[in-house]
């Protein structure tokens, strides 16, 4: 860092763009790898990493969800790259209107490389005053053994409401999830950390 840099924000926060496929992509595909070194990593993994058709799928839903406004997406950026994203959208009817649309489920995913900096609670800070007025409750489901995530998530508000046993299969072992739940009328945003 230089001089010039001191007092920068360490990221930027804002819209997914259609340019952030490629690096989206590297995240997730990254995580694959990533498992192999730390078998209780958090998100729940296809037993085949996914071909590059699944991705460029997956994206252009997102993103026709987005221009759609069916679901929230903000994009972490460091040096012009998209290193983190969060999405809150409806699990189900794929976004569109339906009986649980008051529903968000928020995922959040962070690249290796720059965790640990704040952009995951910045991302999730900036998701749920989006999800303000648009959701009545945000629900996320988290390893329980992601103590980590599960921190953040409770610095946030959140609580868990439920525990999903064995739901996970990873190699011979079974990993429960929790579902954890916000009610936005209760929701404040945190005290900006202290920079002492
Ligand atoms: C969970 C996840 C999204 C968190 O993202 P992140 O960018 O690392 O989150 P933050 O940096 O805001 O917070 C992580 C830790 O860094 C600390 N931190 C935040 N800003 C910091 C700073 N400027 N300096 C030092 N530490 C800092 C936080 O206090 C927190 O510490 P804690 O673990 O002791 O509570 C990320 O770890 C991730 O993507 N993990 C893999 C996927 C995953 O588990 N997703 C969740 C699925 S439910």
């Amino acid at each position: 860092m230089t001089d010039s840099d001191a007092g920068a924000p360490p990221f930027v926060l804002r819209d997914l763009r259609w340019e952030d496929f490629p690096a989206r992509k590297e995240t997730w595909l990254g995580l694959w790898d990533e498992v192999k070194e730390n078998p209780e990593l958090g998100m729940t993994l296809a037993l085949e990493r996914p071909s590059e058709v699944d991705e460029v799928g997956w994206f252009a839903r997102l993103y026709e969800q987005v221009l759609r406004k069916e679901t929230i997406v903000v994009i972490g950026e460091i040096d012009g790259k998209a290193v983190g994203m969060v999405t809150i959208g409806t699990a189900r009817f794929g976004g569109r209107p339906s009986e649980t649309s008051h529903v968000g489920t928020l995922g959040i995913l962070v690249d290796r490389r720059y965790r640990g900096r704040g952009l995951g609670e910045a991302l999730m800070v900036r998701a749920l005053e989006l999800a303000r007025g648009r959701f009545v409750w945000v629900r996320l489901l988290v390893f329980s053994v992601n103590v980590r995530a599960k921190r953040l998530y409770e610095r946030l508000g959140f609580r868990t409401v439920g525990r999903l046993e064995g739901e996970v299969k990873r190699g011979d072992r079974y990993l429960d999830e929790e579902l954890m739940s916000l009610r936005m009328a209760d929701w404040r945003p945190p005290a900006p950390r202290s920079s002492a």
